[in-house]
């Protein structure tokens, strides 16, 4: 995984925009629902918040409160750096993080747990848990077009190809997997769980 991304940084924000491959993708409602999802990031309580897998840092932009982005990816880092001009921007595996306990308020990530296979999610979580109280979970939404949890090929525009884990959540079943948790989000594309 950590190679797939390292190779697509340049053009992962396609996704969202729905720009370059994603261009002729069919997603109803794409741009409002992110609007929407943007929405409830915005209404979290400002909290010293470390972002683990923030990538381009697309939703970290919408958090409010001291930001620490942490992603394996440097050139990740280097495109949130533009879009994130006061937060800090660290190189790190979110299954090691370089931090202390209670370290933060919140944990926030978004699209990262639903690639972790059991052991890594049970490391993640606990890793989470010990750096800070609130973990907050974007990832995608169970929809009836694609499989619950599965390896999918991933291209990468200079033609490269990846296997890629990954799961679609309902917001019920990722609440469970974290131990209890609030909706933030419920849509046709995304969920969100505070937890
Ligand atoms: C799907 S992207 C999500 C980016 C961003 N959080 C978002 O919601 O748009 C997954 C991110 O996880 C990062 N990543 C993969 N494995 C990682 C690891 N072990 N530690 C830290 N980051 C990792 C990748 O570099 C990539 O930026």
């Amino acid at each position: 995984m950590k190679a797939y991304y390292e190779h697509r940084a340049p053009e992962y924000d396609d996704w969202y925009l729905g720009e370059g491959a994603f261009s002729a993708r069919e997603r109803p409602a794409w741009r409002e629902e992110l609007e929407a999802l943007a929405g409830a990031l915005r209404a979290l309580p400002a909290a010293r918040t470390l972002d683990v897998a923030c990538g381009t840092g697309f939703l970290t932009q919408h958090l409010r409160g001291p930001i620490v982005g942490l992603d394996a990816s440097e050139t990740m880092l280097s495109i949130a750096g533009a879009r994130l001009p006061h937060a800090r921007l660290v190189v790190g595996d979110a299954l090691a993080l370089p931090f202390g306990e209670r370290s933060f308020e919140r944990v926030f990530t978004g699209h990262f747990y639903g690639h972790l296979e059991d052991e890594q999610r049970a490391v993640f979580l606990t890793e989470a848990r010990r750096v800070a109280t609130e973990l907050v979970v974007v990832d995608s939404a169970l929809r009836p077009d694609v499989e619950p949890e599965g390896v999918e090929e991933r291209a990468v525009r200079d033609g490269s190809r990846y296997e890629v884990y990954k799961r679609y959540f309902t917001p019920g079943g990722l609440s469970a997997e974290l131990g209890g948790g609030r909706t933030l989000h419920d849509g046709r594309w995304f969920v969100a769980v505070a937890a």
